[in-house]
């Protein structure tokens, strides 16, 4: 650790949705734990109840708030609104760096207003690349922006690292960090093996379910919307009506994703569809569950690290260390194919057996320490 300066560098930490605050949330602790920083926490309010969650088991009480979530919110309309709002708090707070997470419209919209001001924007989870503009979208093109803006890149794959070398970036501004989110699985498991009540309240679905085996479910990809969300949901339909399984799905709020679960699978006797979980209770699903079917980028990394197959309803994925290591499958949004992958894992043991490993191709739960680490260098090395 390089000594700390008579004035902390003050740090701008921008995030707005659910994963950038899981995955942010050890970085602000490590970052609030050191003398070297004056951290400040700016919430875009992309999203509201679920973004809310996060904030209060993480503890974290933002400085900023622009709640700017609408229902129903437009792409444009929500970027035009980040970028406006976002820019105003960096003129009054006026930091040394920025942080970004990931690719929302939260981070690409933080980037730039970091950019048009001149202040060096820190990227956590840099150079997840898919290859295909469209999947995840707008997500991959989101990523690639704040790549041409970044100033540090914490990859947190060594993948991810080559990714952004083959675009050019200067190999010393990449660094191979580890991804925060295994840093936020340890801290909430940990949590709540000292507070068993943190994640007790899945107790009543436990009981109903008893004897069950547990598929959970999540799916709010934008590329799904229409189509590959109805086929979903008549993959899910067709899996519960087996006696033996019982799916358990807490449902994004996007009125695009409600709609098509509820008219597909409420009220149907194997299925609880529920209200978004924290992140205590969302653990405590995962461990529950004996396969995960998922198109969420974060599930991915968190069931191979608890050694759960998971089944990831895209086409593509940007996050290869999972599938090579054999915990996690891509098997798109094809309803046939969903019913037979879920079929397999439940009726063949082998096959289950073969994925179902703890694999850690994403991290040690150290990253957020690295991270911290690397900032603090470029700031020693700027004063
Ligand atoms: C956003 C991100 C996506 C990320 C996902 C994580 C973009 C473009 N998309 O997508 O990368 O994977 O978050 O969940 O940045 N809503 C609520 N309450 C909430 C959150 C959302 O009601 O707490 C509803 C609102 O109607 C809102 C809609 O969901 O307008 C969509 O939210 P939005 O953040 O635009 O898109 P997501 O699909 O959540
Ligand atoms: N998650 C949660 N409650 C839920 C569903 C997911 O806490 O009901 C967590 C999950 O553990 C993961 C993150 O939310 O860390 C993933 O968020 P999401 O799938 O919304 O976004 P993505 O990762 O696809 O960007």
């Amino acid at each position: 650790m390089t000594a700390a300066p008579a004035v902390p560098a003050s740090i701008l930490i921008v995030f707005g949705t659910r994963p950038e605050a899981i995955k942010l949330f050890p970085v602000v602790a490590a970052l609030r734990a050191d003398p070297r920083f004056a951290v400040q926490v700016c919430v875009s309010g992309q999203h509201r109840d679920m973004l809310d969650q996060v904030l209060a088991i993480a503890g974290i009480v933002p400085d900023h708030d622009l709640d700017l979530m609408r229902p129903g919110q437009t792409l444009d309309a929500l970027t035009a609104a980040l970028l406006t709002g976002l820019g105003q708090v960096m003129d009054q707070v006026r930091p040394a760096r920025v942080i970004v997470q990931g690719d929302t419209a939260t981070a690409m919209a933080g980037a730039l207003a970091a950019y048009y001001r001149k202040i060096p924007v820190d990227h956590v989870e840099a150079g997840l690349r898919s290859g295909n503009m469209y999947h995840p979208w707008p997500e991959e093109v989101n990523r690639k922006i704040i790549g041409a803006m970044a100033s540090l890149h914490f990859a947190p794959t060594e993948t991810a690292a080559q990714a952004l070398l083959r675009e050019n970036v200067a190999p010393a501004r990449v660094h191979v960090t580890g991804n925060t989110v295994i840093d936020a699985l340890h801290w909430v498991t940990a949590r709540i093996a000292a507070e068993p009540g943190l994640a007790s309240g899945l107790a009543e679905l436990e009981a109903r379910f008893a004897g069950k085996r547990v598929i959970g479910v999540t799916s709010h990809r934008r590329e799904n919307f229409g189509g590959g969300l109805e086929a979903i949901a008549r993959a899910v339909r067709r899996i519960a009506a087996r006696d033996d399984v019982a799916v358990i799905f807490p449902v994004h709020p996007n009125p695009n994703v409600r709609a098509v679960m509820d008219s597909a699978l409420a009220g149907l006797a194997n299925v609880a569809l529920i209200e978004p979980l924290d992140y205590p209770h969302f653990a405590r699903l995962l461990g529950l569950a004996e396969i995960m079917l998922t198109d969420s980028g974060g599930v991915q990394e968190e069931a191979p690290a608890l050694g759960k197959p998971v089944l990831v309803m895209r086409e593509t994925t940007e996050r290869p260390e999972g599938i090579a290591a054999g915990t996690a499958r891509l098997v798109g949004t094809d309803e046939d194919r969903i019913v037979t992958e879920i079929f397999t894992l439940l009726d063949d043991k082998q096959a289950y057996e073969a994925m179902a490993r703890a694999h850690n191709p994403f991290g040690d739960g150290r990253s957020a320490h690295r991270i911290v680490e690397l900032i603090g260098d470029e700031i020693g090395q700027e004063a």
